[in-house]
């Protein structure tokens, strides 16, 4: 009997002892398939500590997929797509942090993990939006150099209020960029009994709306353990799958359906099929630019 590529992508992760990781915002096929579902935090943990996969199939972008291979050298960490790679993570050159550090000196270098791994190796310390706040407030530093998204650097000026400089001066997710102010009053006046949860890559305008501000997988915990019934959803459209899936009795409207990034998408079963069956699709990341760029990855999961 022919098998599904389902069944054929189950069958082969057991003889070659893989595991697939997913990112909230992959297809929902996908999401159904994988060993683990979450947000980059969560993923880089899980990523850490895989101790007895042999291959991680890291179904999202070519950071993510970076940041697994950086913390598992001995291991095979297979990205489905090559060409699935973030725009934000390309806006943050090296030479563009060694100006920035020429004109502050003094001040730390805070890393977004959507960075590519040649510029984590020239950060102080990682962070993801799920902790960027708790990172910067651990340094002892009133000016923080932080990249290369330049809304979550806002909000974390908002909330800790030390004098943070973005570098490049307006990086920016351009599928977060999609959410306008005015759509989401537009949903909010419709259903004001909705909670707005709003992903910190929004604008600041966004921000300033929201109920709730978090990362994709904080949203999914606000949404559960919340006695609140109706969500608006500003964040990329996956996530609205695994929301739905976890809080069947609830309801998710997003903010904007065309909110897709295109990066995350290209992934799909067949291409984790072939990638795993064929072992290719590498991330390889050279040791002297690793080794830096773990030290400021450990540097962040040390915090908690
Ligand atoms: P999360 O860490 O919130 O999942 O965000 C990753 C990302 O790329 C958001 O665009
Ligand atoms: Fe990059 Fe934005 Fe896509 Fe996240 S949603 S991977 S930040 S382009």
């Amino acid at each position: 009997m022919k098998m599904s590529i389902v069944e054929k992508i189950l069958k082969l992760k057991k003889e070659k002892k893989a595991v697939i990781l997913a990112h909230n915002y992959q297809r929902p096929e996908i999401q159904d398939i994988a060993d683990y579902v979450g947000d980059s935090i969560e993923l880089s943990r899980k990523a850490a500590e895989e101790k007895d996969a042999k291959i991680i199939v890291f179904s999202a972008v070519d950071f993510m997929a970076e940041s697994a291979a950086i913390l598992n050298p001995d291991k095979k960490v297979l990205l489905p797509t090559l060409g699935a790679r973030c725009p934000m993570a390309q806006m943050l050159t090296v030479y563009e942090i060694k100006k920035w550090k020429a004109a502050y000196p003094l001040a730390p270098v805070v890393l977004y993990v959507n960075t590519l791994a040649e510029a984590k190796a020239y950060c102080d310390i990682c962070c993801t939006s799920a902790n960027a706040v708790e990172v910067v407030e651990s340094l002892d530093s009133e000016t923080v150099l932080f990249g290369p998204d330049s809304n979550l650097a806002e909000y974390v000026r908002r909330k800790t209020g030390k004098n943070i400089i973005p570098i490049p001066e307006k990086g920016f997710c351009p599928t977060h960029l999609l959410f306008q102010p005015e759509d989401a009053q537009i949903l909010k006046r419709k259903n004001p009994d909705a909670v707005l949860m709003v992903h910190p890559e929004c604008t600041a305008e966004m921000q300033e709306i929201a109920d709730f501000i978090g990362s994709t997988s904080q949203m999914c915990r606000y949404a559960r353990e919340s006695n609140e019934k109706r969500f608006i959803v500003a964040t990329e459209e996956g996530l609205i799958y695994r929301l739905r899936k976890e809080n069947p009795e609830k309801e998710f409207i997003p903010a904007y359906e065309e909110a897709v990034c295109p990066n995350m998408k290209v992934n799909t079963l067949e291409k984790i099929y072939t990638a795993l069956k064929e072992e290719e699709n590498v991330v390889r990341v050279p040791e002297q630019i690793a080794k830096r760029a773990r030290e400021a990855l450990k540097r962040m999961f040390e915090l908690k």
